[in-house]
């Protein structure tokens, strides 16, 4: 499957969640012998029967192809003790007061601390995103543990970069892999492990092209300390871009200017560039609102202000409020009136829920008195199992959503969501509004179905 392969190596991969099996999936696929451990016995049942745990494109592929080096285990001792690069993939969630719960991470350190490594020596690579000093944190836990003497086990700051709905291509064509550790011998191992990476020397699985034109993938090298923070930095930086395009929106919506083509007339500025200028209700999933409020909290521990990330997380509740003044201004009183939310999932081609911004605007909606129906291609049993006292009534097709309904809100740009069969929709609603939550709907041809449009900083053309 690939060739010049420089070196082989026996991987455990510790949490099976979005990172953790993509990476499992992906290093497999590259050629390692890859075990991926998980508490959760049901994932692991599902995992070891072929069954998906997660909706990601092409991951299940990538799965099936690397099925010979790839294995799933809840217990995973002797597998650690046998490795020579141990990935950890756990949960890092929030605390209440912005900070980083590690629990999972210090479970999964303790549990390493305990084996006497078989390998002469072994990295402890980190890939949980964790607050800047853990790698040092973790070195320390790790060295309580009974080892012999000649073994050498170092801990690698190894930040993930893979965005949910596109993961697996994003491991296999990164922009950059980052490796924080000041061990020569330990970066020697990382460079190995993300040698066909780094090369792009492997054969394209199926599903899964490598972009056109794709340079091959920067490696950074840092300390521990550093690797960390640039994932922070990073996502602190994302969260900014789309902040600032939705203050800018903000203003295109008094001034009757259009925020799409703002986005693109600064876009084509390479110093600016043209992603993440998509205005609306902004962002929401696992990573961003966790990991800015995770930076704000290391800035506080130093009496530090970061007015622009904080700045960046009030624009981002803000435009999750703007949904409800919007469909305020357009139907008045929200008591008794029925909204259907297209979109659950926090994006596009995944099915995780975790702080979609679809969840938060339900909830609204509800405490003012409204009716909620929503529909979601994947999102709809997750929602119901794990958010069971949502009064959500849930709709199988965007038809069967609209029915009865006073407005609608696009909350997640799903593909089918961009082609919505809108005479048809308008003939079953009770009044014609639609809010176009992510600006991708072409305005005209919304009104020209009858409805009112409304978008965030789009609305002059309706
Ligand atoms: N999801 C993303 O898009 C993304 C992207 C980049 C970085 N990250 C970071 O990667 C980390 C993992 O994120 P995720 O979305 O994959 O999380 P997740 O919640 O989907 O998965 C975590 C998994 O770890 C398992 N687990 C917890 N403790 C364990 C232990 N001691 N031993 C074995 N398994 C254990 C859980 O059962 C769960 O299946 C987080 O720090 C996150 O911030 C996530």
């Amino acid at each position: 499957m690939t060739g010049g392969m420089p070196r082989c190596y026996q991987i455990c991969v510790i949490g099976c969640g979005y990172v953790g099996l993509v990476t499992g999936g992906c290093l497999a696929y590259l050629g390692h012998r890859v075990v991926c451990v998980d508490l959760d016995r049901d994932r692991i049942t599902a995992l070891q029967n072929g069954v998906p745990v997660i909706h990601e494109p092409g991951l299940a592929e990538i799965q099936r192809l690397a099925e010979k080096r790839l294995l799933y285990t809840t217990g995973g001792t002797e597998d650690m003790a046998q490795a020579d690069i141990i990935i950890v993939a756990v949960g890092t969630p929030s605390l209440p007061d912005g900070g980083v719960d590690l629990t999972q991470v210090e479970d999964a350190l303790r549990k390493i601390a305990g084996i006497h490594q078989q390998r002469e020596r072994q990295v402890v690579a980190i890939k949980s995103t964790v607050p800047a000093g853990t790698g040092e944190w973790a070195s320390a836990l790790l060295q309580s543990g009974r080892q012999p003497t000649a073994a050498r086990r170092t801990v690698v700051s190894n930040p993930e970069f893979l965005r949910e709905g596109s993961a697996v291509g994003d491991m296999l064509y990164p922009d950059r892999i980052v490796v924080g550790t000041v061990d020569s011998w330990a970066l020697e191992m990382m460079e190995n492990l993300y040698q066909p990476i780094l090369t792009q020397n492997f054969s394209v699985p199926p599903g899964i092209p490598r972009p056109h034109d794709f340079p091959l993938p920067a490696m950074v090298r840092c300390k521990p300390v550093t690797a960390e923070l640039i994932k922070y930095a990073a996502n602190a930086f994302l969260s900014v871009k789309v902040s600032f395009i939705n203050e800018i929106a903000g203003l295109c919506d008094k001034l009757g200017a259009d925020v799409r083509q703002v986005a693109v007339g600064i876009g084509l500025d390479r110093r600016i560039g043209p992603l993440f200028l998509q205005a609306g209700i902004g962002w929401g999933g696992n990573c961003f609102g966790k990991d800015t409020a995770a930076l704000l909290a290391t800035a506080r521990e130093y009496g530090l202000e970061m007015p622009i990330t904080k700045g960046a997380v009030e624009v981002n509740r803000r435009q999750r409020r703007m949904v409800i003044e919007k469909l305020q201004q357009e139907l008045k009183t929200l008591r008794g009136k029925t909204v259907g939310l297209l979109g659950l999932t926090f994006k596009p081609n995944t099915d995780d829920l975790r702080d979609a911004p679809a969840l938060a605007i339900a909830g609204q909606l509800v405490r003012l008195g409204a009716f909620v129906k929503a529909c979601d291609p994947v999102g709809v049993p997750g929602c119901r199992q794990q958010y069971p006292d949502l009064a959500i009534t849930y709709a199988d097709n965007v038809l069967d959503l609209a029915k009865g309904c006073d407005a609608l809100v696009l909350v997640t740009e799903w593909e089918e969501f961009r082609h919505l069969p809108l005479p048809a929709l308008a003939e079953v609603m009770r009044q014609r509004v639609l809010v176009d939550g992510r600006n991708v709907l072409d305005p005209l041809e919304v009104a020209a179905a009858g409805f009112r449009y409304v978008g965030f900083g789009s609305n002059q053309q309706s």
